[in-house]
């Protein structure tokens, strides 16, 4: 199957920025305590879910994997950019990295007791986030958590040509807005537990939104909830 061009755009760009973008990102143990406490919310239901392993899906250079294992869980990064995973394998060898895409999760169905997407899926046009979710709800287990995690907006996009200390980029971001991603979340089939708007402040340009979200372990409790 021919591979759709944003796709390109972003393991092209994201591998020409990925140096950068390690050196620039700082570690989740720096981030403000409101994204910290939903990492360990989301780490803590999934340890006592007894589920499969975690997959920190779009890792980049694996930080955040890193910090998903020092809470307890069994994380498995996965990104697009080649680039990225060598980065990720380098800094964390003792964890697993592969190369993929959201858009087809190499995970059996119902393999995954958790899933992080940390600002990984705003590259993606908005019509294939419904594919994205679905995948996301096939390959987590029932009784499983997602939580995902991103900047968002009205709804407006934008095509920077240069990221990370002015290196080329050819990738489109899109922020949509909450309600929007809280739809797509829902009618993916997954019931929503948790929602939190950070607002932008001095320090944040724009405003975050985290969903902690489950995979009902039935049909039934999915449309009785
Ligand atoms: C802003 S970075 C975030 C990286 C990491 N989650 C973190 O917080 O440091 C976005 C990452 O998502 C990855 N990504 C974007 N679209 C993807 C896709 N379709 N499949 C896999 N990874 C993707 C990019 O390659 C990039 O590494």
């Amino acid at each position: 199957m021919t591979e759709p061009s944003y796709l390109s755009e972003v393991r092209e760009s994201y591998d020409t920025v990925a140096n950068a973008y390690a050196a620039m990102v700082k570690p989740p143990s720096e981030l403000d305590p409101l994204s910290r406490s939903m990492l360990t919310a989301f780490a803590e239901l999934v340890q006592a879910s007894g589920l499969g392993p975690v997959a920190d899906l779009g890792c980049g250079p694996g930080k955040v994997t890193a910090h998903l294992a020092g809470l307890g869980v069994s994380p498995i990064g996965i990104d697009v950019s080649p680039k990225m995973i060598e980065l990720a394998r380098t800094a964390f060898p003792d964890l697993p990295f592969s190369v993929g895409s959201i858009t087809a999760l190499e995970f059996a169905d119902d393999a995954l007791g958790g899933i992080l997407a940390f600002y990984s899926t705003h590259h993606t046009p908005p019509e294939l986030l419904p594919l994205v979710f679905a995948e996301f709800h096939r390959t987590l287990a029932p009784g499983g958590h997602l939580l995902l995690v991103g900047h968002v907006g009205s709804g407006e996009h934008r095509r920077p040509t240069q990221a990370y200390g002015g290196l080329p980029v050819s990738f489109e971001s899109y922020r949509l807005p909450p309600g929007q991603l809280a739809q797509l979340v829902n009618r993916a089939g997954f019931t929503i537990d948790a929602q939190l708007v950070q607002e932008p402040d001095e320090k944040l340009t724009w405003k975050i939104a985290s969903f902690l979200a489950h995979k009902p372990i039935s049909q039934k409790a999915s449309l009785t909830s």
